[in-house]
């Protein structure tokens, strides 16, 4: 199966916390940009618990929403019940200049990280409370490839970093 261009999204603490109850234990207006700029007319595919802490479908988006539940509603978004199923869909779009993008949460990033060639990371300089968290990555197999630092705006601005990550050869 040709998983091409399939990457990994994620905001991240440097306690490598990704969630907390279900919800982002931050609030970055700049990161929800970059997110939705990165993703727009793409394919975004997530875990059932990522969905409903989302909500609801992202629009200009093609929603994919893995869960083992068979009778699962989700309007406006399409329900597979295997990570196979979704890469599927994905390889069998009909627009192949579009990008697939895996935007959580942990259970899909550690599942899939070997099939992504590309990480888009943000990653928060502090730490922060959580349960969720993104598995540790091996050195050996994968190069940073672009870092840029950001503060966010207020009064206590936050550091965070925009960094790519690309799978070595
Ligand atoms: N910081 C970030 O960038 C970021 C991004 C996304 C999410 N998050 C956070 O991460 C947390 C959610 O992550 P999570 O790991 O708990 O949940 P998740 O990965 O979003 O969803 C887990 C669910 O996906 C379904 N699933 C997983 N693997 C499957 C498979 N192989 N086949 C069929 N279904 C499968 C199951 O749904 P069923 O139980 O319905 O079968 C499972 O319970 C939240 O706190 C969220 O805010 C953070």
């Amino acid at each position: 199966m040709n998983a091409s261009h399939l990457s990994i999204l994620v905001a991240m603490a440097k306690n490598r916390v990704i969630g907390k109850d279900n919800t982002l234990p931050w609030y970055l207006p700049a990161d929800l940009r970059h997110f939705k700029a990165l993703t727009l007319g793409n394919h975004i595919i997530m875990g059932r618990k990522t969905y409903e802490s989302i909500g609801k479908p992202l629009s200009g988006r093609t929603n994919i929403i893995i869960t083992h539940q068979v009778n699962y509603h989700a309007p406006g978004a399409i329900i597979v019940n295997s990570i196979g199923d979704a890469l599927r869909l994905y390889t069998d779009r009909d627009d192949k200049n579009t990008q697939g993008f895996i935007i959580g949460g942990a259970e899909l990033y550690q599942q899939m990280l070997g099939l992504c060639q590309r990480i888009y990371m943000t990653e928060l300089q502090h730490n922060f409370e959580g349960d969720t968290f993104f598995p540790n990555l091996n050195p050996d197999e994968w190069n940073e490839t672009i870092r840029e630092k950001h503060y966010s705006d207020g009064k206590d601005p936050l550091e965070f970093h925009f960094i790519v990550l690309d799978r070595k050869i």
